[in-house]
């Protein structure tokens, strides 16, 4: 629904005039009359909290990533000091969102589909990333499966644990420094080889292949899905993460 009302925006757009879409293109039509102004208006503005561009859909993809991130970190730590005090199903669960959502959806759907191609082929520093990134979508792939196959059971070994331990902090210096970069150097870098109409249409294809791969809420239920293990694992209530003031100088 929230796709077919952008369309609209855009096929009304196209017939009140390219003139006042963009804008940003040169044009610069100064001469809107108020009219013209309220024509311009979309559905979208109306809605509460607008609607999401696909730059914004990439980096709140990564803050559901991020969260599986930092449960990654806490069971490592656990792990070490106790085994049996991480549940194997909840980080099943974990790599399992993970995988649909960071590398069948994020990675391969959308940054390996569309960003990195057109990435690689802008002047500067951004164009030299794709290829490393690419490497490190493959390498998170092999935790993940590793992750997968050794939280079957109902129990992990000593030796397991400590095997686990090491890869979820590898992995985890692996994707912050990966979804740092892409934040900053590889999705500006993205955004600026496309005109707003451009990015309009990204942010159409974008919603499309989420609910193609998930239906109507894919990224709310990813939300629910890392909340629920988040409490299952302890770590839902954000005030136990408050630092403690600073030593006394
Ligand atoms: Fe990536
Ligand atoms: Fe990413």
């Amino acid at each position: 629904m929230k796709t077919n009302t952008r369309r609209n925006f855009l096929r009304m757009s196209a017939i009140v005039g390219t003139g006042l879409v963009l804008t940003n293109c040169g044009g610069g039509n100064m001469a809107n009359t108020e009219g013209q102004k309220k024509a311009e208006t979309s559905p979208d503005e109306n809605k509460m909290g607008g609607e999401v561009t696909a730059t914004e859909d990439l980096m709140r993809e990564h803050g559901i990533l991020r969260r599986a991130l930092l449960v990654y970190s806490a069971a490592a730590i656990k792990l070490r000091v106790n085994p049996s005090s991480i549940p194997p199903a909840s980080l099943q669960k974990t790599a399992t969102l993970f995988r649909a959502f960071g590398e069948e959806y994020h990675e391969k759907k959308l940054e390996e589909a569309y960003i990195f191609p057109a990435v690689k082929k802008v002047a500067g520093e951004a164009a030299s990333y794709p290829d490393i990134l690419v490497a490190q979508h493959n390498r998170g792939r092999e935790i993940t499966d590793y992750i997968i196959s050794v939280t079957q059971g109902a129990k992990l070994g000593t030796s397991t644990a400590e095997a686990l331990s090491k890869s979820l902090e590898a992995f985890v210096l692996m994707y912050r420094n990966h979804a740092a970069r892409e934040d900053t150097i590889i999705f500006p870098a993205w955004k600026q080889t496309m005109t707003g109409k451009q990015l309009d249409e990204m942010n159409d294809k974008f919603e499309d292949i989420e609910h193609e791969q998930f239906g109507e809420d894919g990224f709310e239920d990813a939300v629910k899905q890392i909340s629920a293990i988040e409490n299952s694992l302890g770590l839902a209530d954000i005030s136990q993460f408050t630092a403690p003031p600073p030593p006394k100088v």
